[in-house]
């Protein structure tokens, strides 16, 4: 679609791309070109979401998210009611998971993260790239004498999981419980789906209640313990705060991370000189590399709905209040005045003042740990299987959700060249 840069939309008449289909997700720089091509914030209609404004380029997504006066999280904010993608109908339960820093303005936002951030970074900095080796050659271990092993599923899935239940400190016994509940919930694509996921979710979150209570009789270590024992200003979290916050980090930080390690595999694979280039020196050069693969793949592409808190131009186009606006981290990633040749990987890249954790006051709250969890992913990995090769090139299967771009499965031969040795 070609239209004039500074054309002027109406939020009545979205236009029309296909943000789903297997090829855009597959390739998806013709995609976010083509937005691009039609100005810097273009009217569209979402899936769930409804119609909504999306930018288009690094500038205007940028501006979105550094100003939260005009881009609010809180419909009551710019003069409406509800939620985004919540409808009337749903339950209660459903809807205390919108109780979040995510989705709240300031000063809330900033009381929730406060409490957050300092249990967080405490865990954190205490030596978790130790324990993330160990979880990795943990579950290489179970590939020993395989050769086809399905990465998406039994690594890449596995490893965030297993992190951040460690980090909440939730009983190793228990892990497959979110496992499941977090593939239900990532596969809601309807109000229907929705619904349905609700069924499980509420078996989890009566889950989570108890673990809470566990915690309230008996500290034990992890963050829902310090979050209980969390005493900022006098302030405490509320119950229904504290259970919408370990559903955050947990969906925050758990699918994501899943993403980017799956699509770093890809990325690598698909561009043998690069992963060459990495392998020759894979601890120098690992850093600089999952920057690029971050902002080459782009695994969460869409920032959540924020609404317009009053009338204003914008780019160019006329907002008014009460508006849906999403940022496009990978219209901004992909964004040719920003990055020389965007739809290259160069994994030496630098600068690279990508978008992928998003940037303002709700810029990611994971990303240290999102970052050493993909680098260590790939080390240990490469390390042990560095002729691996997928098993299905041409015929990868994406997930097809707006917003979030990941693999259903990454199936690849371990021992590529051994088994092509021996054959
Ligand atoms: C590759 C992995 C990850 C990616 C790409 C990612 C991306 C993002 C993005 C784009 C946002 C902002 C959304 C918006 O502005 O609408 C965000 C927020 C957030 N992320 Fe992450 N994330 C990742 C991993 C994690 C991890 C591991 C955690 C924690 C365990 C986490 C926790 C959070 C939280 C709590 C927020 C909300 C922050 C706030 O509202 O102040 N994320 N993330």
């Amino acid at each position: 679609m070609t239209t004039e840069q500074n054309e002027s939309y109406h939020l009545s008449a979205p236009l029309r791309f296909d943000f789903d289909s297997a090829a855009n997700k597959a390739n998806p720089f013709p995609l976010f070109a083509s937005m691009r091509a039609a100005g810097p914030i273009i009217p569209v209609k979402l899936p769930f979401v409804g119609k909504g404004w999306v930018t288009t380029t690094y500038d205007a997504t940028l501006a979105m998210l550094k100003d939260n006066a005009a881009f609010v999280q809180e419909a009551r904010h710019a003069g409406r009611s509800g939620t985004a993608g919540m409808k009337w109908w749903m339950p209660r339960s459903l809807k205390l998971l919108t109780n979040n820093m995510l989705l709240k303005d300031e000063p809330d936002h900033r009381r929730l993260r406060k409490l957050v951030d300092q249990a967080f970074r405490r865990r954190c900095v205490r030596d978790m790239r130790n324990n993330i080796e160990q979880i990795a050659d943990r579950l290489l271990d179970d590939f020993e004498g395989m050769d086809e092993a399905d990465l998406a599923n039994a690594y890449a899935r596995l490893l965030p999981l297993e992190v951040i239940c460690e980090l909440l400190g939730l009983p190793r016994q228990d892990r497959e419980v979110f496992s499941t509940w977090a593939k239900t919930a990532t596969s809601m694509r309807s109000s229907f789906g929705i619904l349905r996921a609700f069924f499980s979710m509420s078996g989890v979150i009566n889950y989570v209640r108890d673990q809470i209570e566990d915690c309230r009789r008996e500290l034990r270590e992890g963050v829902i313990s310090d979050l209980v024992r969390a005493e900022e200003d006098g302030d405490k979290l509320s119950e229904d705060e504290l259970v919408s916050m370990v559903f955050l980090l947990l969906f925050a930080g758990f699918e994501t991370t899943t993403h980017l390690i799956s699509d770093s595999i890809v990325a690598l694979e698909q561009n043998p000189e690069q992963k060459a280039y990495l392998l020759a020196d894979p601890a120098g050069r690992m850093e600089r590399a999952v920057e690029e693969l971050g902002r080459y793949t782009t695994p969460v592409q869409s920032t959540k709905p924020r609404y317009v808190a009053r009338d204003c131009e914008f780019f160019g186009q006329q907002l008014r209040q009460g508006d849906i606006v999403m940022g496009q981290l990978a219209g901004a990633n992909y964004d040719p005045a920003e990055f020389d040749a965007p739809d290259q990987l160069k994994l030496d890249r630098f600068p690279n003042p990508h978008l992928v954790f998003s940037s303002g006051i709700h810029f990611c709250l994971g990303m240290q740990l999102a970052r050493v969890e993909a680098q260590v992913a790939l080390s240990r990995l490469y390390a042990r299987y560095p002729n691996l090769v997928l098993a299905a090139p041409d015929d990868i299967e994406w997930i097809e959700r707006y917003g979030l771009r990941g693999v259903k499965a990454l199936p690849v031969r371990l021992n590529a060249l051994r088994v092509r040795q021996a054959a």
